[in-house]
């Protein structure tokens, strides 16, 4: 017999699936993200730059709101992908008078490095409600893809408020309790000129993207099951943005302690979102939460019926 034994039956590589040719750049840039990682924090040469022939790129999709909806979550778990890159900062060029000012070169300089055949991802919530940026990003690209990840509009509004009065505490202000905010003391009407409660009109804002975007360029993310189940939801988002579905449950697991669920981008590195993502809300009058979910109905079924995406609100 000898060394006859040990010989293989058939070549190593026979044995192997044929290479899916989608495949193989994904995988290479799974490993490259280290170095993506390395230039996010300005360590890259120019050379590396050049060597890997990495660019900055306009963003092909936006998550353009709504403010407290799981925005951070969201971007958070797109960048699971291989495929997909994410500008860390909220950028605010569309929606901030003064950097818009600064032209487009400001803000693609504003954009994280990348591979060529990867999307770039930003996030600024604040899109959404402001009048001028619908008309400023279709004017950049106006076949852009747009994201907006909405929650029950009354614990929307809670949300957001929670997030105002953190900041008021934090520099030791007092602030209005949320039922007064919200209704009009002298109506007893909800108060329409409450931000919080105006944010929560969803079918308003997005009435005025529709002047400038056709509703198939939008994408509308369930953000209560973004928290509870969130792989449906990045799924349904991989196959809007037309990417091969490569997030996976290994991806996500739920965290006991903080309550939601974090991400593992690989064996060695995980994490969870900061802890100012999830606070814990206050108390509302339970006759306040019932008069804004009688208000914000008749705009919650326009908005089911404009986008196609029906949700069990009340
Ligand atoms: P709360 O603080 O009201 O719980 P945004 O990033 O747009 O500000 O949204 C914040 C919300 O994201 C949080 O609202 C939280 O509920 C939600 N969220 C969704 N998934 C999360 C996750 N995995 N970790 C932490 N917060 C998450």
């Amino acid at each position: 017999m000898g060394n006859r034994g040990l010989q293989p039956i058939c070549p190593i590589e026979s044995r192997l699936p044929p290479p899916d040719p989608e495949q193989i750049p994904l995988r290479t840039l799974q490993f490259k993200r280290a170095l993506l990682h390395e230039l996010r924090k300005g360590n890259a040469t120019k050379e590396q730059i050049r060597l890997h022939n990495l660019v900055q790129q306009l963003p092909r999709a936006i998550i353009i709101g709504v403010r407290k909806g799981g925005t951070r979550a969201l971007l958070e778990m797109l960048n699971l992908h291989p495929a997909v890159v994410k500008a860390s900062q909220e950028i605010h060029f569309f929606d901030n008078d003064q950097n818009y000012g600064r032209g487009i070169d400001w803000y693609r300089e504003k954009m994280p490095f990348s591979f060529p055949h990867q999307i770039t991802i930003e996030k600024s919530p604040a899109y959404f409600i402001t009048e001028e940026v619908p008309e400023r990003i279709f004017k950049m690209n106006s076949s852009i893809k747009l994201l907006i990840i909405v929650r029950e509009p009354t614990t929307r509004a809670v949300s957001d408020y929670t997030q105002v009065l953190e900041g008021k505490e934090r520099k030791n202000k007092t602030y209005h309790k949320f039922e007064k905010l919200a209704v009009d003391s002298g109506t007893c009407e909800v108060n329409t000129k409450y931000k919080a409660v105006r944010t929560s009109i969803y079918t308003k804002h997005l009435e005025r993207w529709l002047k400038y975007f056709p509703v198939e360029q939008f994408h509308i993310v369930d953000g209560d099951r973004l928290i509870t189940d969130p792989l449906p939801e990045l799924q349904l988002v991989e196959r809007f943005l037309e990417l091969p579905s490569r997030i996976s449950r290994y991806n996500l697991y739920f965290n006991a302690t903080r309550g939601f669920y974090c991400l593992r981008f690989n064996i060695v590195f995980n994490k969870c979102l900061a802890g100012s993502k999830g606070r814990i809300h206050p108390e509302v009058d339970p006759s306040v939460v019932t008069k804004l979910q009688r208000f914000f109905h008749p705009f919650n079924q326009k908005f089911y019926q404009i986008t196609g995406r029906t949700f069990n609100w009340p």
